[in-house]
């Protein structure tokens, strides 16, 4: 059985016949927004904050989308249906369209491409609870101010992620050139100090993900103490605790940094009761 399920521009291939022009801006300059959520019973998690996030993006780069809301959810649901599997990680990613040659002008392409990859999702290892992860702290080059698009040029984001994997860490938190820490390669970062849960605000330069929304939606229900805060590498290698976010994987607790042990160096209490009650409510969601 093919791995990918993958729908471009309405057409449904596997992986070997999923194929797309060169001429692609996406390819060509990175020209293009995507979002990542996942599936649960054939449902997609979120899909309306998704399309919300995938068209502010859009208007972030200046993308103007040839294919309505409606056209861009009709082809979600068409590809969920047809997967194979119940509980699939769904990638959406538009770009702005093929280019009739190499300039950069963004006239030089009409339409836009919507590809929409699926493949089963993998469940979390079980290290990642018992142990935590380790991670590293990546310089970003330069500054970005408010909400960050989530648009198809990650470059930044793949140097800091290579670091890590050379330094043998499970990935790398951004940091900005000011040093202010923003975010993981590809979740939101978080620490707990004295019972407080807190992560950077959107506005040094960090995408609001989704997981990071549900939390601060949750938090208004729950005895759980979560703020916005500036942060800084500090403020991380002295936390009592600290974990990660994304749609994909959840909560993940984060117990080295740069080599140093968080705390005791053991998930951390709150994480763990952040992730439980986090998951109850996805339940009640679903
Ligand atoms: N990435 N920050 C960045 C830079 C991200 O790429 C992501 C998500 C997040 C967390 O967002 P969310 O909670 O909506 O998943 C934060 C996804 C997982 C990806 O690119 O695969």
């Amino acid at each position: 059985m093919s791995k990918y399920l993958i729908n471009i521009n309405g057409e449904l291939f596997d992986e070997t016949n999923a194929l797309i022009s060169v001429f692609d801006r996406g390819f060509l300059y990175g020209d293009s927004v995507y979002e990542a959520t996942r599936t649960f019973n054939r449902k997609a998690f979120r899909l309306n904050h998704h399309l919300d996030r995938l068209f502010s993006s859009a208007k972030k780069i200046e993308l103007s989308p040839t294919l309505t809301r409606e056209e861009i959810t009709t082809q979600i649901e068409k590809t969920i249906l047809a997967s194979p599997f119940e509980n699939i990680n769904l990638r959406i990613v538009l770009t702005r369209g093929t280019n009739s040659d190499l300039g950069l002008d963004p006239d030089l392409s009409s339409e836009n491409n919507l590809i929409i990859f699926t493949k089963a999702i993998p469940p979390n290892p079980d290290w990642w609870l018992s142990d935590g992860v380790s991670m590293i702290f990546h310089t970003k080059e330069s500054s970005h101010k408010g909400p960050l698009p989530k648009s198809g040029n990650y470059q930044e984001n793949v140097k800091a992620f290579k670091e890590a994997t050379k330094r043998s860490a499970f990935d790398a938190i951004m940091v900005s050139p000011e040093g202010l820490v923003l975010e993981g390669t590809t979740s939101n970062i978080w620490l707990a100090k004295n019972g407080l849960i807190l992560t950077p605000p959107l506005s040094d330069g960090v995408l609001e993900g989704l997981t990071r929304k549900t939390i601060f939606e949750m938090a208004l229900k729950s005895e759980f103490r979560i703020q916005e805060q500036s942060l800084t590498k500090i403020d991380f290698l002295s936390a009592d605790e600290c974990f990660l976010t994304s749609t994909t994987r959840n909560i993940v607790p984060v117990t080295m940094i740069e080599g140093q042990k968080i705390s005791n160096g053991k998930p951390g209490k709150l994480t763990l009761e952040l992730l439980k009650s986090y998951l109850d409510y996805l339940n009640l969601q679903n």
